[in-house]
Parts: structure tokens; C-alpha cells; sequence
């Protein structure tokens, strides 16, 4: 074919590629057992708003939607016009459109009221605006309690079809990060990196970055979540590079920490600290255990190295339809790690005016122990140019 032809080209599809031989998602089962946890909590009736806990209720991806489920079964996801052919579609998509109805309707709380009459206890995600609390109070006529992460305790463990996305985003993100370091060289900018990186990730089959991907070099490395400037690399800068791909909704997270030519003897100590302390967070993660306890681990060396004080967040979170999701793994956290759980393990040290390192895996915990999803190599190292 030569460069003038005309010929009609196919309209390359934003995630086709990284979607091709993955299971499809389905639904089923999900409103029974959350049908168990509104019958612990003593509701009579829920709504559910957050845009990640409707679609993985239903499906359902629209800007607007709200799902009211019943104690006894029945689920109702209520939306506006504009979504009127796609939100049914959605619901067969997923395979619940059996399950639940779908009203269109301009005002929410008005439309679903008849469908809630007799719920004497109406339970409402803890994230409600207050406006919207009265308003379900007044046209309901009930009394509302607040549900705290009820289905986002349903999200923590992912079936096949999720980890299958998530792992497609970690192998991109993999993909995309190994392509942008032969770039890590000296008057590289930090934002000419970062337009790199989502470059990469999108032309690799990926909706687009996870969350706005961190390239912070030198002194802004101190910055834990640094937005990229015009700094140019320099010669010995630490440069933390924290990068995630995002499939069909599912996401992933790693961090990697450079090192342009050769570390000073500080930035070698902080590096071989951090590196040891991600590989003990992770040789903790096992079913069983509690999430407090990988903190425990990685802290535990983090501390003999004498930089307890520059660890400044949690170690780290569950990964999914958000970046940060359950379970919380930080000091005294007692969720018990199931198969099937997606974390992140990233300690960090941060020094302002000098730098810092982090380094963050994704792992799926399994029947028998974990297994990294982010697969690129911790080798921090990168030569300068001759
Ligand atoms: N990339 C965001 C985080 O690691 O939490
Ligand atoms: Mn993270
Ligand atoms: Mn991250």
C-alpha cells in the first residue's frame, strides 16, 4: 500500500486490544451478597451513589446513576435520558438486567420514593451530600442511617474477570514505563516524561493513565505525590517514577525510583533501605494475615536504617475500579487479607531539599501467598550517556 492510498482505515478502539481474549465482566451474584450485609446493617432499603460501587453493582458506567435496593431483592438503578439506551444495554452487558429495573427519571430522590414506600430504615452511603440526606428524609419518610463501605468491602476481593483487567493495566503500565527509561538522561524535563508515559500507555491498548502519573526528580522527589514541572534531570538525581494503566475501569499502581549515573553514598542507603523494606512488606502478604502486619514489615526495616521519620504515608491500598480502594494497609489495620485481594505495598522515604525513593508493587493475594502484578525490574540504575 503505498501513502496516498484512501482506502477506508478501521477506527482504532481505545481498549480493544488490551480488552481482546479477556473474560467479560458479569455482576451475578453481587446483589445477594450485599442483599447479606443491608440485612447485618438492620436496613429495610439502600442507596448506593458512588460512580465505582453502581457499576460494579450493575454495569453501569454512566455519570449518572443511583441503585436503591431492597431488603427483600428487588434492585432499581435510576438515571437520566441521556442514558436511557445505554443503561439497559449496560445491565444485560453484566447480566443483571433481570435483576435490576431501570428508571429514567429528571429528579432522583422523587422518582425512586413510591418505589421505597414502607422502608422504614433507609440506609445511605456515608458519602451523601447533607442537601441530598434531607431530601431522601423528606420524600421517603424514613429514617436514614449511614452504610459504611458496604460494598466497597464486596469490592476488596476481585473475581476473574476483574484481576484480569487489572493484571492487562500492570502488564501496560510494565510496558510503557520500560519504553520511557531509555529517555531518563540528563535535561529530560519531568512533564516531557510524563506526556511520554501516557503516550505510551494509551498507544498500548489502555482508556489512559490510572491516576496523573508522578515523574519528580532531584529535590521534588522529596514530594510524595508531586505533580511533574519543567525541571530538567540532572546528573546523580534520585528520580521516583510512579505509573498506572487503566482497563475497561480497572487500574493498576507501581512505583520505580531512578538513579542517573552513579548514587551518592546517602542516595545508595536510601534506595537498598527502601528496596529491602518493599520486598519484606511483600513476603508478608499471605492470606490470613492481618494488613497491619505488611505494614509492620516494611516499617521494621525502614526503621533500623534510622529513617523511620521520612516514612510519611501508609504502605499502602487496595487497587481496583479506584486507585484507592480496600483494604487500607497502614499501622493497626485489622482487615484479614482473603485471595483475591489487589494491593499495593510502596514505602517511601522523602528528605526536602534532597529526594527521596519510593518503590510500589501491586499484588494479588492467592490461596497460598501473593503474586506481583507489576513486573518491572526494581534495577534503579540508569548509566549516563558517554
Ligand atoms: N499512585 C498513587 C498511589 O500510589 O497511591
Ligand atoms: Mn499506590
Ligand atoms: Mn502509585
Amino acid at each position: 500500500m503505498n501513502g496516498r492510498s484512501h482506502a477506508a482505515a478501521p477506527i482504532p478502539s481505545a481498549t480493544a486490544g488490551a480488552l481482546e481474549g479477556l473474560p467479560p465482566l458479569r455482576v451475578v451474584g453481587r446483589l445477594a451478597r450485599l442483599r447479606e450485609r443491608l440485612e447485618e446493617a438492620g436496613v429495610d432499603a439502600a442507596v448506593f451513589f458512588e460512580p465505582a460501587n453502581v457499576r460494579w453493582l450493575t454495569g453501569f458506567t454512566g455519570s449518572n446513576g443511583t441503585v436503591v435496593v431492597r431488603r427483600s431483592g428487588e434492585a432499581l438503578l435510576l438515571t437520566d435520558a441521556r442514558y436511557s439506551e445505554q443503561a439497559p444495554a449496560q445491565l444485560a452487558a453484566a447480566g443483571c438486567s433481570g435483576d435490576v429495573d431501570v428508571a429514567v427519571a429528571r429528579r432522583t430522590v422523587e422518582a425512586a420514593a413510591p418505589w421505597l414506600q414502607g422502608a422504614a430504615r433507609l440506609g445511605l452511603e456515608d458519602g451523601v451530600a447533607w442537601g441530598q440526606q434531607i431530601r431522601w428524609n423528606e420524600a421517603v419518610a424514613a429514617e436514614t442511617v449511614p452504610l459504611s463501605e458496604i460494598v466497597e468491602s464486596l469490592r476488596a476481593v476481585k473475581d476473574g474477570a476483574e484481576l484480569a483487567r487489572i493484571e492487562a493495566a500492570a502488564s501496560i503500565a510494565d510496558t510503557a514505563l520500560a519504553s520511557v527509561v531509555p529517555m531518563l538522561r540528563p535535561g529530560a524535563t519531568e512533564s516531557h516524561l510524563q506526556q511520554a508515559l501516557d503516550g505510551a500507555i494509551r498507544s498500548a491498548g489502555a482508556a489512559g493513565p490510572a491516576y496523573d502519573t508522578i515523574v519528580a526528580s532531584g529535590p521534588n522527589a522529596a514530594l510524595p505525590h508531586a505533580t511533574p514541572t519543567d525541571r530538567r534531570l540532572e546528573p546523580g538525581d534520585l528520580v521516583i517514577i510512579d505509573v498506572g494503566a487503566q482497563v475497561d475501569g480497572y487500574r493498576s499502581d507501581m512505583t520505580r525510583t531512578f538513579v542517573l549515573g552513579d548514587p551518592s553514598e546517602r542516595a545508595a542507603a536510601l534506595l537498598e533501605a527502601v528496596e529491602r523494606s518493599q520486598a519484606a512488606g511483600a513476603a508478608a502478604v499471605e492470606p490470613g494475615v492481618e494488613a497491619g502486619e505488611i505494614d509492620k514489615a516494611c516499617r521494621a526495616v525502614i526503621d533500623d536504617a534510622g529513617m523511620g521519620d521520612a516514612f510519611v504515608h501508609g504502605t499502602g491500598h487496595g487497587v481496583g475500579l479506584d486507585i484507592h480502594e480496600l483494604p487500607r494497609v497502614a499501622s493497626g489495620s485489622a482487615a484479614t487479607l482473603e485471595p483475591g485481594n489487589v494491593l499495593t505495598v510502596e514505602p517511601g522515604v522523602y528528605f526536602p531539599g534532597f529526594g527521596g525513593v519510593r518503590v510500589e508493587d501491586l499484588l494479588v493475594v492467592t490461596d497460598s501467598g501473593c503474586r506481583p502484578l507489576t513486573l518491572h525490574p526494581k534495577t534503579s540504575l540508569v548509566p549516563l550517556p558517554a
